[in-house]
């Protein structure tokens, strides 16, 4: 089975290694000359744990190339997997102008029947927009089918929910497609995992229903947070109780800072500008926007609160040092996009803070937002040096295990902002330190 991907991002790199890893020959594609170059150089251009590996050895064995030639990949592949960006506009309208560009390349270069698969989270209704597209320039005698297969990967955990997905979601119009799609998928078939197959529209209505509710139920627990602050209330009892219910899991419980990354935040405002489309005004997915916007800016009141100042005034963190561990929107990625790092280190430098900040791999890209209006530092201990509070804000594994006793005598004063709940309160009150975190009272 030989398969194209188009568009080498997050989705379609992961997309097409792990396709490669299960025996497909794949092909990336790309315009940016720049990345395949690299690519073909075994530079991997984001950091996703075990991705590496599957690359190095996929092209080894010619399972997997890497090219800029779309007109020949798309000529010489029965399976067209796009996967390019959707960007959000300025009205929170996905851009589906690289998917149209696309559409338009597959279209020219139609020498026999295609299976045209939709990677890229796009509106409902995109399918239907990119069959129509590729059917005016490819002419009524052409026979292709466009499939919705939306993908459900996690950042920092990619590959490993690539290989045992949780369900593969097929939209398609015809059992052709769907057989050629079952093909594909052929290992996850053998190893049982759960096939839904529905119509195009439906798969699509699949991601954002899906993205949209954990991004709801993350908001709920930090607003569940929030009142178990001023309740006294401890929420990860609360969440470990309500999680124990069946109908409701565990995952997806933990408060923090609120939620950020390439995909909740845009596929929220998506559903929001879709149902405005349709006319339907979707309180729930409006509201849940506003309160992660708003879960920002309670973490810098938060912080205010702790140092006792009044967060209120214009220049309120006037001569305080603030260390930062944790910049990323998540562990185990160095992807800054909607992080929430971004707004509550603006806050507090617009009020006259000064951060010291240390991110594990997320350094450079921080460099390119922060610019030189924060100090970056080497490691965990030099962020925290001479600072009045430390905000620990992304839970990567190396700040659990902290050497407190270190880390308080490095601090010019004591306070700690625990944003991730990976310490215990009452050890950090032993030990001298002034601490809050989310919803333990
Ligand atoms: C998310 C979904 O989890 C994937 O299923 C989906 O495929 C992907 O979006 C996508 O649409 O491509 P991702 O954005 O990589 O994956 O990250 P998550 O692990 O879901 O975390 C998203 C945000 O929620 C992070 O900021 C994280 O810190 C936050 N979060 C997550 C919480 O604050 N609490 C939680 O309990 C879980």
């Amino acid at each position: 089975m030989r398969v194209a991907v188009i568009g080498t991002g997050y989705v379609g790199l992961v997309t097409g290694s792990c396709l490669a890893e299960f025996g497909m020959y794949v092909t990336c594609v790309d315009i940016d000359k720049q990345k395949i170059d690299k690519l073909n150089r075994g530079e991997i251009p984001i950091y996703e744990p075990g991705l590496e590996l599957i690359i190095e050895k996929n092209v080894k064995e010619e399972r997997l190339k890497f090219t800029t030639d779309i007109d020949e990949t798309i000529k010489n592949n029965l399976v067209v997997f796009i996967a390019v960006g959707t960007p959000p506009k300025d009205d929170g309208a996905a851009d589906l102008t690289f998917v149209e560009n696309v559409a338009r390349k597959i279209a020219e270069n139609l020498n026999g029947y295609k299976v045209v698969v939709d990677k890229s989270t796009v509106p409902v209704g995109t399918g239907q927009h990119v069959k129509k597209i590729i059917r005016n320039i490819a002419g009524d005698n052409k026979r292709f089918d466009v499939v919705s297969n939306p993908e459900f990967l996690r950042e920092g955990a990619a590959v490993q929910d690539f290989m045992k997905p949780d369900r593969i979601v097929i939209g398609a119009e015809s059992e052709e497609a769907v057989a050629i799609m079952k093909d594909v998928y052929s290992a996850h078939y053998l190893n049982e995992a759960p096939f839904v197959i529905t119509n195009i529209e439906t798969a699509e209505m699949i991601k954002y229903a899906s993205n949209a509710f954990l991004a709801l139920k993350i908001t709920y627990i930090n607003e569940i947070a929030n009142l178990c602050d001023l309740a006294g209330a401890d929420v990860h009892k609360v969440a470990k109780a309500m999680g124990m219910d069946g109908r409701i899991s565990p995952k997806f419980l933990h408060p923090g800072p609120g939620y950020g990354g390439s995909c909740f935040p845009k596929d929220t405002q998506a559903l929001a500008y879709i149902s405005k489309e349709y006319g339907y005004d979707f309180n729930l997915i409006n509201t849940t926007i506003k309160v992660n916007e708003q879960q920002k800016v309670k973490m810098v009141e938060k912080i205010a609160k702790l140092l006792g100042i009044d967060y209120k005034k214009k220049n309120a963190f006037e001569n305080l040092t603030i260390g930062i561990l944790g910049l990323s929107f998540k562990p185990n990625t160095d992807d800054m996009r909607e992080s929430p790092s971004i707004t509550i280190i603006n806050e507090i430098i617009s009020k006259n803070g000064k951060i010291k900040a240390f991110d594990p791999i997320a350094m450079d890209n921080a460099k390119k937002i922060f610019g030189n209006s924060i100090v970056y530092c080497e490691d965990e201990y030099s962020a925290v040096e001479g600072v009045d509070c430390l905000v620990i804000l992304t839970e990567w594994n190396q700040f659990r295990k902290l050497d407190m006793q270190r880390i308080k005598d490095l601090m010019n004063r004591h306070y700690l902002a625990d944003l991730r709940n990976i310490y215990e309160p009452e050890k950090m009150n032993k030990l001298g330190f002034k601490y809050t975190s989310v919803g333990r009272g």
